[in-house]
């Protein structure tokens, strides 16, 4: 048998007399004037929130690594900058220090200031040109962001190739050509897309500011990470062959391409006319007005059917919309 509740009684309507029930008046309070605040102690009577640090022992000291002064980054700022046209953002001394210490150490300097002494002096012309070097970025590989290399396997080459089948000549500019996997994989593609090519004349130049990456370009051998990370077997075995632990790209591929120091903030020297201009990753390096005055050079060098490719993460919005873009598969081009 289950115990049944007794009912509840209903519940008050929101308006009667038992849910408006008025509230009783508080009893009037005297007021009272809160006591004074005692003033604070001077600052240096009180007692430091966090204590400071002892000063380093000179054991210590010596121990740690020279530091990037305020004057220091700037003068690497300036000189980078004049020279290249790469801009050090604020707060990147990290990346003064991290990359200049590899210049002290090969010129066997104890420490990173004499580096910056020495910079100062002016005395060595090499040494400039080794810091600016030594802060180019020259991340790069094989068929890097593959889309582009798509685009310009399935439309941009073949329209080329139609629009130059009667002087069958080819020009193409890898301006930023880092180590020279850009340029070696527009080979391979082409070699293997377009076996006509074969009896065209084709012309490949490749362009970097730092002679580290040209001699890197010329010399061609990578080690097996790099060509791993965006080579497939097939053509690994077609087109490189082992050195020691390295691979080293065939030389009928070599012997296309002529790779040659250039900096793309100085005043062009005298060039051909290119069918095809891959200027990808590296605008993100400089300010605004450096990349319009790239972007104007580029395009006077630039024949008025060619084509430029950029970063797959660049962009012309807002720097030079001069340019027609045209969207070639997920990859974008674009055309004077
Ligand atoms: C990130 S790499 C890009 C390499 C290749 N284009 C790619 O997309 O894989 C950028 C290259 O631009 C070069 N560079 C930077 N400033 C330059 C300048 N003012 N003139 C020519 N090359 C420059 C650097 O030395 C570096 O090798």
């Amino acid at each position: 048998m289950t115990a049944s509740l007794p009912p509840k009684p209903p519940a008050p309507p929101p308006s009667s007399p038992a849910a408006a029930r008025p509230v009783a008046p508080l009893p009037p309070r005297p007021f009272a004037p809160a006591p004074p605040i005692a003033p604070l102690p001077p600052l240096a009577a009180r007692p430091p929130v966090i204590a400071p640090l002892p000063p380093p022992s000179p054991a210590a000291a010596a121990a740690v690594p020279a530091l990037v002064s305020p004057a220091d980054f700037e003068l690497v700022r300036k000189l980078v900058r004049e020279r290249s046209g790469i801009v050090i953002e604020p707060r990147q001394e990290y990346l003064v220090e991290t990359r200049l210490k590899t210049v002290a150490r090969r010129r066997n300097l104890e420490k990173l200031g004499q580096l910056f002494d020495q910079l100062r002096l002016g005395s060595d012309p090499k040494l400039a040109t080794e810091v600016v070097e030594a802060l180019t970025t020259n991340e790069t590989s094989f068929f890097r962001d593959f889309e582009p290399f798509e685009a310009l396997k399935g439309c941009v080459l073949p329209e080329l190739l139609r629009a130059r089948a009667s002087k069958r000549t080819l020009r193409i500019w890898s301006a930023a050509s880092s180590s020279g996997q850009e340029a070696y994989s527009l080979l391979m593609m082409m070699r293997d897309g377009f076996p006509q090519l074969a009896v065209w004349k084709l012309e490949l130049l490749g362009t970097d500011l730092s002679a580290e990456m040209v001699r890197r370009a010329k010399a061609a051998t990578y080690t097996s990470f790099e060509v791993r990370r965006g080579m497939a077997d097939a053509q690994t075995s077609k087109w490189l062959e082992p050195v020691g632990d390295d691979f080293r790209v065939k030389e009928e591929l070599r012997k296309l391409v002529d790779f040659r120091e250039m900096n793309l903030v100085a005043p062009f020297p005298p060039m051909a006319t290119y069918d095809l201009v891959l200027l990808r990753n590296v605008l993100i390096y400089f300010d605004v007005e450096t990349k319009r005055q790239i972007l104007k050079k580029i395009r006077s060098v630039l024949a008025p059917d060619g084509v430029l490719m950029i970063g797959a993460s660049e962009s012309l919005l807002g720097v030079d919309e001069s340019w027609k873009t045209v969207r070639v598969g997920r990859a974008t081009t674009y055309k004077p």
